[in-house]
């Protein structure tokens, strides 16, 4: 398998993110409540997580609690809490097992006491590891991120008495949760939702769109390589031409 050509090192995104959709969609389908998409969903993050590290993507990022999903009702929100603390605790062995390290953005400070330990725990157990990046966007809004890092530049302005306050986009970069590291080259929306939804608007500058109509429960590896082959087929031109692309290929 490793012959095929997207599946080549120099081929493969080295940065892929996904808005993990449809969970609630899919246990509707099957009249279970809404939960059980979302405990299904976590089975596919398991799954997506290793199919990446053994792809050999450099870095994932899994959308998996806007700011806007805390106006779910109240019994969704203390389920995904209850799920993602679980998922946490239950995953940590296997993370150090593949040597994967975990990362978080968002407004972490907004997520309970007892999920923000175990993550921050994770994060730091995990800190070590280097042969793949998974990062969990949790109670993150882009538009509150780069607000984040516009507040967060004033006040550093401020700080030192500086009275100007000019900046270019990679000092920018460095002051979103993302802190400079590489922008997603592919990204994957699950369950045939055509939008970003306020997901890494900055980052995603130049990142190649990919949608599937499958529901993230029934997303599987095989749904990842088809994405991995369309995204090989690309071309990505960042404003030049075919023929400049071409040369420099
Ligand atoms: C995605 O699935 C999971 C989260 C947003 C937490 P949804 O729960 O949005 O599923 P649908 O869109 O209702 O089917
Ligand atoms: C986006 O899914 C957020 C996550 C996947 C965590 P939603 O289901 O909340 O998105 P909208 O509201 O339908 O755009
Ligand atoms: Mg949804």
């Amino acid at each position: 398998m490793d012959s095929l050509p997207y599946l080549q090192d120099s081929h493969l995104p080295r940065h892929v993110a996904i808005i993990m959709d449809g969970n609630g969609r899919w246990a509707q389908e099957k009249n279970l409540p809404r939960i059980e998409g979302h405990r299904q969903g976590s089975e596919t993050v398991e799954a997506i997580v290793e199919a990446s590290r053994e792809i050999g993507i450099a870095h994932l990022t899994l959308y998996a609690f806007s700011q806007e999903n805390w106006h779910r009702p109240q019994v969704e929100v203390r389920a995904l809490m209850q799920l993602l603390k679980h998922f946490l605790l239950s995953k940590k062995q296997k993370l150090l097992d593949n040597d994967i390290r975990l990362l978080a953005i968002g407004q972490i400070d907004s997520l309970p006491q007892d999920v923000q330990q175990t993550l921050t725990r994770t994060i730091k157990d995990t800190r070590h590891c280097s042969s793949m990046t998974l990062t969990l966007a949790l109670s993150y809004s882009s538009r509150g991120e780069i607000l984040d890092a516009v507040n967060l530049a004033i006040r550093q302005a401020m700080a030192k008495n500086e009275p100007s306050l000019l900046m270019d986009e990679k000092s920018f970069d460095q002051l979103l949760y993302t802190d400079g590291r590489v922008p997603p080259d592919l990204l994957i929306r699950t369950s045939g939702e055509y939008r970003i939804s306020n997901f890494l608007l900055w980052q995603m500058a130049y990142t190649e769109l990919y949608f599937t109509d499958k529901l993230w429960p029934d997303f599987k590896k095989e749904d990842l390589l088809l994405a991995l082959q369309e995204y090989y087929q690309r071309e990505r031109r960042f404003g030049r031409t075919r023929e400049q692309v071409l040369a420099t290929c």
